[in-house]
């Protein structure tokens, strides 16, 4: 494996354990109410529409509050994260809400190795997925390998152009950081992880790749996808910029001053030819 990966696998299985038992991933919500669904796809309803009968992945789906929130809407579902200690995670959750999902542990250049390719009706990602991946077309090619003719690609993702903005400086928004896909990564040495969580981390680095949006897009037309929605919005489920955002009654963050001056996330869809 990519050593850029080892690191960060290292990393994720660190933070699995907190992530299942810090609030914010909200995991005694879904054990007390059956209907109970992640935030994250609370938001994306509107774009989701009926998902009821479809067979869907969720690639890095990490301890699977998104999968399991898909799996309430009727899809069933498979999740596919390179993180033995999230795939634990993410058992013991869909065990404990009698949730039938298959969870396959695989990096996602792997993820046709490990899944039927041309049998997915969903391929559902994003909301910090795809920093982790060093080339935007090797993982275009595995999400329209997965998809059968007529499957839709599902992404909510951090706006590559917040990921630009340093995240350091509380006051303005500052450009310091890549916006194109550069093959070099992005080195963070981090001992603290996202959410509220009482330890600290001893596997602190990690390597991160941003991916331009026109370099998404034309990944996906590249390998046999058509676009058929591409949404960017004033909000985003994680504090990216301390000091600068104020957190939403949807568990939204977004700039307090003049929100309009930067996207924050962004919805694409397409569909596989
Ligand atoms: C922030 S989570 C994204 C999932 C989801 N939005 C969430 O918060 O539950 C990132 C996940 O990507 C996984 N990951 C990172 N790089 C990966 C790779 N190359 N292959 C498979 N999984 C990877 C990590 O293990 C982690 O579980």
């Amino acid at each position: 494996m990519h050593k850029s990966l080892e690191l960060n696998k290292a990393n994720w299985n660190e933070r699995a354990a907190l992530h299942a038992a810090s609030p914010d991933y909200e995991v005694a919500h879904f054990l007390a109410d059956p209907t109970h669904l992640s935030a994250v796809v609370r938001f994306d309803l509107p774009r989701l529409g009926d998902i009821s009968g479809l067979n869907g992945v969720h690639l890095q789906c990490h301890i699977g509050t998104d999968t399991l929130s898909l799996a309430r809407l009727g899809a069933s579902m498979s999740g596919l994260d390179f993180s033995a200690a999230s795939l634990a995670q993410a058992h013991q959750l869909a065990a404990a809400c009698g949730a039938a999902i298959d969870y396959v542990e695989a990096s996602v250049d792997d993820a046709t190795q490990v899944l039927d390719a041309g049998s997915f009706d969903l391929v559902y990602t994003g909301i910090g997925a795809l920093v982790w991946l060093p080339s935007i077309d090797d993982w275009a090619r595995t999400v329209a390998a997965l998809l059968k003719p007529g499957g839709r690609l599902f992404l909510r993702e951090g706006h590559p152009m917040l990921l630009a903005v340093d995240e350091d400086c509380p006051h303005e928004l500052r450009i310091t950081r890549p916006y194109f896909e550069r093959a070099e990564p992005t080195v963070w040495d981090d001992d603290s992880t996202y959410v509220q969580a009482d330890a600290t981390l001893n596997a602190t680095i990690t390597h991160e790749w941003n991916h331009g949006l026109g370099e998404v897009v034309s990944a996906l037309l590249r390998h046999g996808l058509a676009l058929t929605a591409l949404d960017e919005h004033q909000s985003i489920p994680w504090q990216a910029l301390p000091g600068q955002m104020v957190l939403g009654d949807d568990g939204e963050w977004r700039l307090k001053d003049q929100p309009w001056r930067l996207p924050l996330s962004y919805t694409l869809q397409a569909i596989k030819l």
